[in-house]
């Protein structure tokens, strides 16, 4: 963890509003999601934060990428687009996956060029697959329980497991193979059963889809959803691994490859933001701070991803519960109603957050003209 004397020299030198992204947590999360989950090759969700230097790290810890959109595949590829044709095919397969299950025409054509792993759910995808891009190989994205997650995604996404087998065996009449399925059970996801749930479900559409006649199914995606610790209420990541994989050992045999697409597990923890006082006020009473980041900014996840941050203060002083308003003009513009902080505190001082770094700067606009803060990277 990055201490808070390193945190007031990197604003010392860099400025604020700053966003520090410290590399050997990266490291350390893709180790520990390679330690506990020994079966799963980790495809990071680019667009947790698609930071090029982050992915770069993640890229030689031996990861691969999950890319929601063609800018994001760009990125990821840049780093293979050097490999001698005849491995670049392999790579492509090894290391990404786009998991968008609906795409634009536009964007099918240009990946048909590279002929990846695309996820779909229904009909219309299949016809546009067909006709945009015939190469790639498919995967079936299914609706699971998102229960208790932080970020519900099952209303959006996935087919129903009555229409799954159909919609294989529909796409394989189109001449396609649908090569595994996937899922998510919701982003942030602390109801560890949603992935016994899951997986549960995958088979039994696995076995349906063996019954029925359809074979070339080899490879499960479990997605994302793995917790970062953000308070003590998270459960650790190791229990939830135990059940994962009794679950995979139980239901999949060891030829069958194992996917996930974690993106917060792997970069909140990466993440901390630094921000200054610029004003401050008394407001009905309560103390407000005004800093120079916000929810137009580094604090985004606030209004995306259902997300709150804790606000730290470097200086010590006796607390009250303050509000947290971010620089913009906009009354949406607010960090926290109730955060303990020191009245202390001056214009000039600086507050910290950690574990900001998923879902937060990838957000980030110049609203009001404000820029994003500065990134800065360390331990890379
Ligand atoms: C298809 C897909 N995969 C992976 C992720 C990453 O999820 P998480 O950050 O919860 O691990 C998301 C998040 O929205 C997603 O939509």
């Amino acid at each position: 963890m990055i201490t808070a004397d390193i945190l007031l020299q990197l604003a010392e030198t860099h400025g604020t509003p700053l966003f520090v992204i410290d590399h050997d947590e990266l490291r350390n999360n893709y180790a520990m999601f390679k330690q506990y989950l020994p079966r799963v090759q980790a495809y990071y969700a680019v667009k947790a934060n698609p930071d090029p230097a982050i992915i770069k790290t993640l890229f030689d810890a031996g990861a691969s990428f999950d890319v929601a959109s063609m800018p994001e595949f760009r990125v990821v590829y840049d780093i293979i687009r050097d490999m001698p044709e005849k491995e670049r095919q392999q790579w492509i397969w090894d290391k990404i996956i786009y998991a968008n299950p609906i795409k634009a025409n536009e964007s099918l054509v240009e990946l048909d060029r590279y002929k990846p792993l695309v996820t779909f759910d229904n009909r219309e995808e299949i016809i546009k697959i067909k006709e945009f891009a015939p190469h790639s190989g498919l995967a079936l994205r299914l609706r699971v329980p998102n229960t208790g997650a932080m970020v519900e995604l099952s209303s959006k996404f996935g087919a129903g497991p009555g229409e799954a087998v159909d919609l294989i065996l529909e796409a394989e009449k189109e001449g396609l193979t649908v090569e595994g399925l996937s899922f998510h059970v919701g982003s942030q996801t602390t109801n560890f059963e949603n992935f016994v749930q899951a997986i549960n479900l995958a088979a039994h559409i696995f076995s349906e889809a063996r019954e029925r006649g359809y074979d070339k199914m080899f490879l499960l995606d479990i997605g994302g959803g793995f917790p970062a610790p953000y308070d003590d209420s998270v459960r650790p990541f190791s229990e939830l691994a135990r059940k994962i994989n009794a679950e995979l050992e139980r239901l999949f045999p060891p030829e069958i490859e194992i996917l996930a697409e974690p993106g917060r597990f792997m970069v909140a923890t990466a993440g901390t933001a630094v921000s200054k006082i610029i004003g401050k006020a008394v407001r009905d009473g309560k103390l407000c701070y005004y800093i120079d980041d916000g929810v137009y900014h580094t604090f985004s996840g606030i209004i995306f991803d259902h997300c709150q941050y804790r606000i730290e203060a470097f200086k010590q002083g006796s607390t009250q519960i303050c509000t947290v308003f971010g620089p913009t003009c906009d009354a949406l513009d607010v960090i926290s109603m109730a955060e303990e902080l020191p009245i202390n505190l001056e214009r000039g001082d600086l507050l910290y957050s950690r574990n900001i770094g998923a879902y937060s700067g990838a957000s980030s606009t110049y609203f009001n003209g404000f820029p994003p803060a500065t990134v800065v990277h360390i331990n890379l």
